[in-house]
């Protein structure tokens, strides 16, 4: 299939667009390359021509029905994605979010394209409560982020409904793997840990999410790609791998074989979701598709791939998320210089 993939350039996106690439999927990414967006993400993919890379802004109908030539499919990942970000300013996640999502399905209406997969979240439901959250439960988003996402979830459906867009709607839990902004909990927490920072847990640290390895994510997309006679309809995507805040940076710790006292309790996130939990039998159900990454072994091997990757990270948390880390964790970018000048140091004596 030749396939549009939004926001490519981001975390999930450039994942899934390797895959595609594996799979033999012809693939062309759009991404604006906000500060989420990094090139590094798929840097040989680019140089071996294994992809086209657009740069544009899905909110922009020439840009997108451009690269939405000649495509059978989009899969939409592209959108403001952090919860506290949206805390901060919430206007652009109106914008991408709902907004970008609207181009993005007029645009493959006009393409007539066979598959429209967009990318949701299980952060619309809002709190699962005592039960995982089904495709039918209510939709309580409780951040700016989680309604925008709830917005154009509904967008996805009703371009189906008035339409018939063939839209499937996903809507994934917490992900973690390479390539993942040093901003979200895990990144953080590794290189935290990585340069002797205490890892900054919010509030008590019992706020649970459910984890699922982002290769697992991208396996549901692809198994939900090719599914015939499911347009229209919502699918949880899910492992039931349920760990608090405390449980994962200790988790992290652990890979590290850090001190496990290197946690400091931070101030709370306002409107902070006590627990995220889907259930995902209807996708197990319509698919046959399973993970194949278990928490506790991939989480180790994923904070591992951030200690041999600190030339992927470095550069944006010394560059464009200086800032916004500076502010929000007073002494963690200072950590990475000093860390940093004694690995060179090391280096240097050997
Ligand atoms: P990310 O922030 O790492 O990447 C977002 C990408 O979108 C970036 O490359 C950015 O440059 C691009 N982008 C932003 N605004 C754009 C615009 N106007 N036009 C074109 N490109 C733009 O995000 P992610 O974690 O990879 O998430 C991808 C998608 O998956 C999002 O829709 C998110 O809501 C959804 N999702 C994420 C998770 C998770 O755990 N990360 C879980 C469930 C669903
Ligand atoms: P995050 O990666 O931001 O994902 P989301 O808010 O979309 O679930 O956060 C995951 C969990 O980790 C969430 O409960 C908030 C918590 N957290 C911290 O405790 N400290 C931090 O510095 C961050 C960024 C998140």
């Amino acid at each position: 299939m030749r396939l549009l993939v939004t926001g490519g350039a981001g975390f999930i996106g450039s994942n899934f667009a390797r895959m595609a690439v594996r799979k033999g999927h012809d693939v062309v990414v759009l991404d604006r390359l906000t500060y989420a967006g990094n090139l590094a993400n798929l840097r040989d993919l680019i140089d071996e021509g294994r992809i086209t890379f657009l740069r544009g802004d899905v909110c922009d109908p020439a840009a997108s029905a451009e690269a939405a030539r000649g495509c059978d499919g989009i899969v939409h990942f592209a959108a403001e994605t952090h919860v506290d970000r949206s805390v901060l300013d919430a206007g652009e996640f109106v914008r991408t979010d709902v907004l970008g999502t609207q181009v993005m399905l007029e645009t493959a209406r006009k393409a007539n394209v066979d598959r429209f997969v967009h990318v949701s979240t299980d952060e619309i439901y809002g709190e699962s409560g005592s039960r995982p959250s089904r495709e039918d439960s209510p939709l309580n988003p409780r951040s700016p982020y989680a309604a925008s996402k709830a917005g154009a979830d509904r967008l996805a459906y009703a371009y189906h409904e008035t339409f018939d867009v063939p839209a499937v709607i996903t809507r994934c839990v917490n992900n973690y793997g390479p390539y993942q902004h040093p901003e979200k909990a895990i990144p953080l927490f590794a290189i935290s840990a990585i340069a002797g920072f205490p890892l900054p847990v919010y509030g008590s640290g019992t706020h649970r999410r459910e984890w699922i390895h982002v290769e697992d994510h991208c396996s549901a997309l692809f198994a939900l790609l090719r599914k015939r006679g499911i347009d229209g309809q919502a699918f949880n995507i899910g492992t039931g791998e349920r760990r608090s805040t405390m449980q994962v940076a200790r988790a992290v710790l652990g890979a590290l074989e850090g001190r496990p006292d290197l946690i400091r309790r931070v101030a709370d996130r306002p409107g902070h979701v006590a627990s995220h939990a889907v259930d995902s039998r209807k996708l197990r159900r319509t698919t046959g598709w399973k993970p194949r990454h278990t928490f506790d072994r991939d989480i180790d091997r994923t904070v591992r791939w951030y200690r041999e990757s600190a030339d992927w990270w470095r550069p944006t948390v010394l560059g464009s998320a200086r800032s916004y880390l500076e502010e929000r964790y007073p002494g963690l970018v200072a950590a990475v210089e000093g860390w940093g000048r004694q690995s060179l140091a090391g280096a240097e004596s050997i």
